[in-house]
């Protein structure tokens, strides 16, 4: 059956990354249809919106997303829901994207462009699965007050409400079961069980959903030490499986591991398994338009939503031998560049994945 693949390249460099993208799915030779439309600067250009009703409604109807990246300095005195940013809140919120999977992979021929010791990152292949629609961030009530008690009452003060709920954090420990299921079947709970109420929840929810996956090896960190772990001993982790806040402070961590930005794809998932699959970096208008952009995190998110939301692993294991190829063969972006290495431009590293699929 045809798949239908919603394609929204976005602004600055997301022309050029997702055209490579697209470039290695049609060489697989599938039934993929592509229907492109406008998001983020060139939305609000065209339409007056940065997510116009017709690119909500094309990503809602098709079986995917590939998306590139949002943001454009020049729209930066703009109110802010008219700002490129808000396209992608929109569409996390209206395709109910609960699930962020955000592989970090050190591929051997890149140990020295990460800033830790080689022998520590050497072999690093983990994925953190952050819950993406709940906790602090969207936690009512919040607001500003007068202090109602405490050493500083009656001063001024903000609050947010940490909050989660039973069903919401076992559909999402489901999400992380499977994907250790695909893996090498280790999953490690992080969380701050010692203080927080939601997190003993969470702990204990988390526990309940492991009795479903006996095959995988269930572990805990507290959030502290898991943020060391990350440094410490990378390699020791498989899936990572944690709430929103701590999720998107780990996971900059985690990317940042690996040494370049212009290598890291994320998934973000709903209930149907389907959803958005982008690379985890910025529009990057310094290099926007000089066809230099590393495109790999663009077509290694595009494996992950053939992966993920069409269950082609066989096509999707296909794309990421054919990065694995094209590294160990020398090909470089400027961003991962070395001495002794072949330098090729953004569309020069879609045309060598192609080649070697
Ligand atoms: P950025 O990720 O766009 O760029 C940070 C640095 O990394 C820049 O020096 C850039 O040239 C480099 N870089 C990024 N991707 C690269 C690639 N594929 N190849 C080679 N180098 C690459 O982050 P920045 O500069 O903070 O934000 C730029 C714009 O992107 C802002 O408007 C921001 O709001 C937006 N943004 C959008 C995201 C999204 O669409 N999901 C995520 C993060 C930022
Ligand atoms: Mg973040």
């Amino acid at each position: 059956m045809t798949k239908k693949i919603a394609v929204l390249p976005g602004d600055g460099i997301g022309t050029e990354i997702v055209e490579q993208a697209v470039k290695v799915l049609k060489a697989l030779g599938e039934d993929f249809e592509y229907e492109y439309a406008d998001v983020g600067g060139v939305a609000y250009a065209n339409h007056g919106h940065p997510l116009p009703p017709e690119t909500l409604a094309l990503a809602k109807e098709a079986d995917a997303v590939l998306f590139g990246a949002v943001g454009d300095f020049k729209y930066d005195t703009l109110p802010r829901a008219l700002r490129p940013e808000q396209a992608i809140l929109g569409l996390r919120k209206n395709l109910n994207l609960f699930a962020n999977l955000r592989p970090a992979v050190c591929y051997p021929e890149l140990v020295s462009a990460s800033t830790l010791r080689p022998e520590v990152v050497s072999g690093l292949d983990l994925v953190i699965v952050r819950e993406l629609t709940g906790d602090v961030y969207f936690g009512t009530p919040r607001g500003r007050r007068e202090a109602p008690d405490g050493p500083f009452k009656g001063a001024e003060e903000g609050f947010d409400t940490m909050r989660y709920s039973r069903p919401e954090v076992e559909r999402i420990a489901h999400v992380g079961f499977r994907t250790a299921m695909q893996r090498r079947k280790h999953l490690t709970c992080v969380d701050k069980s010692n203080v927080l109420e939601t997190s003993q929840l969470w702990r204990e929810v988390v526990t309940e959903v492991s009795k479903q996956y006996p095959e995988v090896k269930l572990d805990y960190l507290y959030v502290d030490n898991a943020a060391m772990q990350l440094v410490r001993a990378p390699t020791e982790l498989d899936v990572v499986l944690t709430g929103n806040l701590f999720g998107d402070i780990l996971s900059d961590e985690a990317a940042m591991l690996t040494g370049s930005i212009g290598m890291l794809a994320s998934a973000s998932l709903n209930e149907k398994g389907t959803g958005l699959f982008e690379p985890s970096h910025g529009s990057a208008p310094d290099i926007a338009g000089k066809n230099i952009a590393n495109p790999i995190a663009t077509v290694e998110s595009a494996a992950m939503m053939i992966r993920y939301a069409f269950h082609m692993d066989e096509q999707a294991d296909r794309i990421e031998a054919a990065i694995r190829k094209v590294l160990s063969d020398g090909i470089r972006t400027g961003d991962i560049w070395s001495e002794g290495c072949e330098k090729v431009s953004c569309s020069g590293m879609g045309d060598a994945i192609r080649a070697a699929l």
